[in-house]
């Protein structure tokens, strides 16, 4: 079904004040945003309209309770010039999963993928061309009842915004195994993607950061003995170049797209992927027989980014140079070659805008 949206373009485009060759992640922002709001039990008429500042109640329990959630997606230009992007409705349906864990209402896939389309078609010279760019797109929606009691808000806000980046990560990065702090445990908000699940890893990365650290591996509530995936991306551990481990979606780690894409690429090429519960010690042990051939985190704005040392018990465990890893160097290029139409892409993950 056709769904009409209300276009109210900037008279002033900002872009000649991008410089494209200098991207920083997430400090610029393209011309317009997109904006739905939820009341009366349906979803309003969408509208684009330049990007800048909303006005919201002192009292919503988004500030409050964090009733908010986002997702991350990116829009590329294909061999044709024309924008497109990278399993798009994989992040349509993780954002229902992670609003109706947060007590929110669905959102319709037209209202999510029109009013997601119309915005990248409408800034579609945003989208940088450089390699490992790209252009970040956050979708998210949070609570908008002028109310502070707990309980779910009646309101909700729909928001889409854009932001021309590079990679997350513009180098290795050296992880901490975090063993004092608890991300999420049976029966919590670990799979989704919730705003306060991001919330509570600023102080342990603040105290990782303070030792020399990039960011932190999160390990399991019960015992701190098994990896979960990072601040900002899901893990795999590479063993002897051929087994590749990465930790299962028990309900507390996000079902990363990336992630999600690694496994099925992998496999398609031949490697043994084993998605269980890693304890550190069995990572460590390997690292220490010399068999962790390469490690790295997976998500859409890092794409791939590599570990370079894991810090565990006091003791940093070193990583073959990453210009000499196989999986993690085959994995970025074969992914961002799908997104940008360098490679073929074999499991038709690319939509066109
Ligand atoms: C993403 O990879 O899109 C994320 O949401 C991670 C992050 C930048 C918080």
């Amino acid at each position: 079904m056709a769904i009409s949206i209300k276009i109210n373009k900037t008279q002033s485009s900002r872009i000649h004040l991008c410089d494209f060759d200098n991207i920083e992640f997430g400090k610029i922002f393209s011309d317009h945003m997109f904006r739905v709001d939820y009341k009366d039990g349906e979803w309003q008429k969408g509208e684009i309209s330049p990007y800048g500042e909303i006005s919201m109640a002192p009292s919503i329990s988004a500030l409050h309770y964090g009733q908010a959630i986002f997702e991350g997606m990116k829009a590329f230009k294909g061999a044709d010039g024309n924008p497109q992007l990278f399993r798009p409705l994989e992040n349509f349906k993780r954002f229902n999963i992670s609003a109706q864990r947060m007590g929110m209402p669905s959102i319709t896939e037209e209202l999510f993928m029109n009013g997601l389309k119309e915005l990248i078609n409408i800034d579609r010279n945003w989208i940088p061309t450089k390699e490992g760019s790209a252009l970040y797109i956050r979708p998210f929606m949070f609570a908008t009842d002028d109310f502070v009691g707990v309980r779910p808000s009646s309101n909700y806000s729909f928001i889409i915004f854009c932001c021309p980046v590079n990679s997350y990560y513009p180098k290795p990065i050296k992880v901490k195994v975090e063993q004092k702090y608890v991300r999420a445990s049976e029966g919590m908000a670990g799979y989704a993607k919730a705003a306060g699940n991001y919330g509570i890893s600023m102080l342990p990365s603040m105290e990782a950061k303070k030792l020399g650290y990039d960011q932190i591996i999160w390990t399991d509530g019960r015992t701190h003995e098994h990896v979960e995936e990072s601040g900002t991306t899901n893990l795999f551990f590479v063993v002897d170049d051929n087994l590749i481990l990465t930790p299962a979606l028990d309900g507390n780690i996000l079902q990363g797209i990336t992630r999600d894409s690694c496994i099925k690429l992998l496999k398609k090429e031949g490697y043994t992927v084993e998605e269980r519960k890693i304890s550190i010690k069995e990572i460590i042990s390997f690292a220490k027989e010399g068999r962790l051939t390469d490690c790295f985190g997976t998500g859409t704005a890092a794409i791939i980014a590599k570990i370079e040392a894991i810090g565990y018990e006091g003791e940093d465990y070193i990583l073959p140079e990453a210009d000499k890893r196989k999986v993690s160097n085959w994995l970025y290029s074969t992914i961002y070659g799908i997104q940008t139409s360098k490679v073929e892409d074999s499991f038709s993950w690319i939509e066109k805008v």
